[in-house]
């Protein structure tokens, strides 16, 4: 593991977004795992300043990302197609067509993942960008007794559903339950990097990636994996 410490947000963002483009520069055609919530927002900014100054092009770029609310469309402003399109893609010169994001309204949720599954199996992910939450979840992967393997539906724990009241008018109006893709999806990635900020994160990123390996943890699963980079900045 990689593990670096930064000294604010600006400089946590910036050295993110360099590796992200490498992966971008060397592979054109290359495939982006996305997150949503507040720890790519500064990583987004940089690689759309980057787009706009033609240093990087992702035209070619296929992006496909974690998780979303169940029962939010795409027009949703907590969804999180909307918080991708608002954030990044509607910012560079990514094709949306190739850009894919859980179908939170989907019908059939159980095919949705199965479908969800097989593009990340079929194209392999390049980079995986993750955020933690306070719990150790990785997507919406909460803790549990066992790590998911599989694309799947998810019942969110409180603590997450409080995190995320922030971005609602109310607590009552957060989603209870949520697609995400499930460890699998996540460990076949070729890279692996994990963005933190902030005194909260500091308990959980030691947990994660100097404790042991246990679901009730679920980014510790990620010290199994080869390439994971970590970048971790108190302020
Ligand atoms: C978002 C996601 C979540 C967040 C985590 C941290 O797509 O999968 O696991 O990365 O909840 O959120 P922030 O960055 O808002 O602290």
């Amino acid at each position: 593991m990689n593990f670096i410490k930064v000294e604010n947000y600006e400089q946590l963002s910036e050295q993110a977004a360099k590796i992200i483009a490498d992966v971008v520069i060397n592979k054109p055609d290359c495939v982006l795992g996305l997150a949503t919530g507040s720890s790519p927002v500064g990583t987004y900014k940089k690689l759309i300043e980057w787009n706009n100054q033609g240093k990087v092009d992702f035209s070619k770029v296929m992006s496909i990302n974690l998780d979303e609310y169940e029962g939010l469309d795409g027009e949703h402003d907590q969804s999180y197609r909307y918080f991708m399109n608002d954030n990044l893609f509607n910012h560079i010169n990514i094709d949306k067509a190739n850009t894919f994001v859980p179908n939170g309204k989907a019908t059939d949720i159980d095919a949705e993942c199965k479908a969800y599954d097989e593009r990340i199996y079929d194209v392999g992910i390049d980079i995986q960008l993750l955020g933690i939450g306070l719990d150790g979840h990785i997507g919406f992967n909460e803790p549990d007794e066992f790590f998911t393997k599989e694309t799947h539906k998810v019942v969110l724990d409180e603590s997450t559903i409080v995190a995320n009241a922030r971005f609602f008018e109310s607590i009552d109006d957060v989603p209870k339950t949520a697609i995400t893709m499930g460890m699998g999806g996540i460990m076949s990635a070729k890279k692996v990097l994990l963005i933190a900020n902030g005194q909260s994160k500091k308990d959980i990123i030691e947990k994660a990636f100097f404790g042991p390996i246990t679901p009730k943890v679920p980014a510790s699963i990620l010290q199994l994996h080869n390439d994971v980079t970590v970048i971790f900045s108190e302020k």
